[in-house]
């Protein structure tokens, strides 16, 4: 296949977006599941957190992962600008009834807007954590891992970066609700049966994903 259709027609950049956001759904998964033991904030369940994120920055496999992940990150969002900037040249005056038809919504019609301000988010949260984290002035635990969860309590004393994440999650939610539908149609996997079971479980990851994510600092915040 030449390369200009691998890479660079807008169906081709569909396909890797469909790719790369699947694998991030993924990610947003696991990083949840590790992340909720937050909730514990004895002092057992810190030092526990503090050998999970030890465990997370050094562990090769997991290193390599995350080499893959800040790939697809900027992957992701340099082909979403693309592809909406490209749309805009081929259709400068949006049509009035766009958003009217049976499968558009405002988040479909916001991908770009959307992804935008999570990338933002994620420029925030990556310096306040994973800098820190691999980088910063941090202290040491009990253990002697790095004590990454007083870096977390700290971020959420604050109402401010609090509100900042609940809003963002809510952000973070209509991308997801219309995003992973529309993964799998950019791969083509259409079926009768199966579809409205994707569009279940989207709608159910763009649910329960964001509340939970939001649900760490709020917590953290109402029990610091
Ligand atoms: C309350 C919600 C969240 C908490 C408490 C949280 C916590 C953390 C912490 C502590 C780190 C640093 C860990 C390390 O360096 O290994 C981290 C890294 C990261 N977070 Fe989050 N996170 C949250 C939500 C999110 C969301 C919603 C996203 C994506 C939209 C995200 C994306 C990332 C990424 C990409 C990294 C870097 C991961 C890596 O280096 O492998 N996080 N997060």
């Amino acid at each position: 296949m030449a390369r200009s259709a691998l890479l660079g027609s807008s169906l081709a950049k569909k396909y890797w977006m469909a790719l790369t956001g699947l694998f991030l759904v993924v990610f947003l998964i696991t990083h949840l599941a590790g992340n909720l033991q937050l909730l514990d904030m004895s002092p057992a369940g810190q030092l526990k957190f503090n050998a999970y994120a030890k465990f997370m920055t050094t562990f090769p496999v997991v290193k390599a992962v995350s080499y893959l992940l800040y790939f697809s990150i900027l992957f992701h969002a340099f082909d979403g600008f693309l592809l909406a900037f490209q749309n805009r040249k081929a259709r400068p005056v949006r049509y009035v009834k766009e958003n009217a038809g049976a499968n558009r919504t405002w988040a479909s019609g916001n991908m770009a807007l959307l992804g935008a301000l999570i990338l933002f988010f994620l420029v925030v949260h990556m310096k306040s954590f994973w800098y820190e984290m691999h980088w910063g002035a941090i202290g040491t635990d009990a253990d002697g891992n790095k004590d990454l969860y007083t870096v977390v309590a700290a971020a959420y004393s604050q109402l401010w970066y609090v509100a900042l994440y609940v809003f963002m999650m809510a952000v973070l939610a209509l991308h997801l609700f219309h995003g992973f539908q529309s993964a799998f149609q950019s791969l083509g996997l259409n079926h009768p049966r199966y579809t409205p079971v994707v569009k279940n479980v989207g709608v159910f990851i763009a649910v329960v994903v964001p509340v939970l994510f939001a649900l760490i600092p709020v917590w953290m915040f109402v029990n610091r």
